[in-house]
C-alpha cells in the first residue's frame, strides 16, 4: 500500500543502486509497509553476517526473509494449507511466517533452527526492490539491537549515519512491526509477535492461535526502548500530574484512533526521548487489532527504557 507520501513512489537510480548492493554482498536500508528493514542477500552468507554485525544482534536471532511472492517465499520454506490460505489473504502485507525451512534458507538466516521466517511486504519501493533483485533480501528492523525500530528514512540515517545506503520510500504506512505467525507444526498455530495484521483477522481463516510456539530469541521482554524512562497508564495524564508533583519533567503520550497510533507510534517514541524529560508516560491501547501489537512494544519499551 503506498502512503500519501511521494517518496513513495519509485526512484529508478536509487533502485539500480540498491540492487547493485546487494548483489555486491552489501547492506541495504529499504522501506516496507511496516517499518525500515536492514536487508543482505539471503542466499550470501558473509552478506548477512554484516547484518548482525551493524546491528550488534546476537548471531541466534533469526532474520525475515523478505520475498517478491508466494513462489520466491517456496524458495526457502515449505508452504501447507494454511500457510497458503494466510499467504492469499495477507500477502502483501504485514505477517510472518515461521515454516519448514528448505536448504536455501542458510543457518546464518535461520540461527541453525530448522524453519525459517518468511513475509512479502507490501511497499512499493520494497516490492520493486525485491522483483529487481530477484532473490531473498534477509532483513531485521533497521535499528541498533533493543532500539526503537525507524519508520522513516532519516531514522535510519540516525541509527547508522553514513554507514548503510538508505533507500528512501516515506514514512511507514502501517508504523508496528509484522505480525508473526508460527506454522511450522501441523497441529497448531502459534503467535510469536502481534503486529500489523490483526490475530482475529488470522483466526478468522485458521482457527484458534495460541500464544507463543517455537522460541524466538528476537522477542526478548525489553526491546523498542527509548533512552528516557518509560511508564505505561491507562489514565496518562492524572499520571503525569502525579509525576510532576515529584518534580519529574514528563511528556505524555495519548493513544487514539489505533492506525494512526500504530503509524506514529516509534516516531513519537523517538520525537519525546529526544526531549530531555525524566519520564515518559504512554497511554495504554484498547487491547484488541492492532492495539495489542502497539501494547505489546508499549510494554517491552517500559522494560528496556533507563529506570522503567
Ligand atoms: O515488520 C517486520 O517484521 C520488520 C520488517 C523489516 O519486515 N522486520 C522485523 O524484523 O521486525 P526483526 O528481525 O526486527 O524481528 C523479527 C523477529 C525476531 O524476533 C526473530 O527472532 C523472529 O522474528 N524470527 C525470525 N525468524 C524466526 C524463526 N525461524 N523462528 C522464530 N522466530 C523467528
Ligand atoms: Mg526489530
Amino acid at each position: 500500500m503506498a502512503t500519501d507520501d511521494d517518496r513513495s513512489t519509485l526512484d529508478g537510480a536509487a533502485l539500480a543502486r540498491a540492487v547493485a548492493l546487494l548483489r555486491a554482498g552489501e547492506l541495504v536500508a529499504f522501506p516496507t509497509e511496516t517499518v525500515y528493514g536492514l536487508g543482505a542477500d539471503a542466499a550470501d552468507p558473509l552478506a548477512v553476517r554484516r547484518v548482525f554485525a551493524a546491528k550488534g544482534r546476537p548471531a541466534d536471532h533469526p532474520l525475515i526473509v523478505h520475498v517478491a511472492g508466494v513462489g520466491a517465499a517456496e524458495r526457502f520454506a515449505v508452504l501447507d494449507g494454511r500457510a497458503r490460505a494466510l499467504a492469499a489473504a495477507f500477502w502483501p502485507g504485514p505477517l510472518t511466517l515461521v515454516l519448514p525451512r528448505r536448504p536455501a534458507a542458510l543457518d546464518e538466516v535461520t540461527g541453525g533452527r530448522d524453519t525459517v521466517g518468511v513475509r512479502v511486504p507490501r511497499h512499493p519501493v520494497a516490492l520493486a526492490l525485491l522483483r529487481a533483485f530477484g532473490g531473498g533480501v534477509a532483513a531485521p528492523s533497521a535499528n541498533r539491537f533493543g532500539r526503537v525500530s525507524p519508520t522513516r528514512a532519516e531514522h535510519v540515517r540516525e541509527e547508522f549515519g553514513e554507514e548503510v545506503f538508505v533507500l528512501d520510500g516515506g514514512p511507514c504506512a502501517v508504523g508496528v512491526e509484522s505480525t508473526i505467525v508460527d506454522l511450522s507444526r501441523p497441529d497448531r498455530v502459534g503467535l510469536l509477535r502481534p503486529g500489523g495484521v490483526p490475530v482475529e483477522a488470522i483466526e478468522a481463516l485458521v482457527g484458534p492461535v495460541e500464544p507463543g510456539g517455537v522460541a524466538a530469541p528476537g522477542t526478548l521482554p525489553a526491546h523498542y526502548a527509548p533512552r528516557t524512562a518509560l511508564r505505561l497508564s491507562r489514565d496518562p495524564e492524572a499520571e503525569a500530574a502525579r509525576l510532576r508533583q515529584r518534580g519529574l519533567r514528563v511528556a505524555v503520550l495519548r493513544a487514539g484512533e489505533p492506525e494512526d497510533h500504530a503509524r506514529r507510534l516509534y516516531a513519537e517514541l523517538r520525537r519525546l526521548d529526544a526531549l530531555g524529560v525524566d519520564v515518559l508516560v504512554a497511554e495504554v491501547a484498547p487491547d484488541s487489532g492492532l492495539g495489542a501489537a502497539i501494547n505489546d512494544r508499549l510494554r517491552r519499551a517500559a522494560r528496556g527504557a533507563n529506570g522503567g
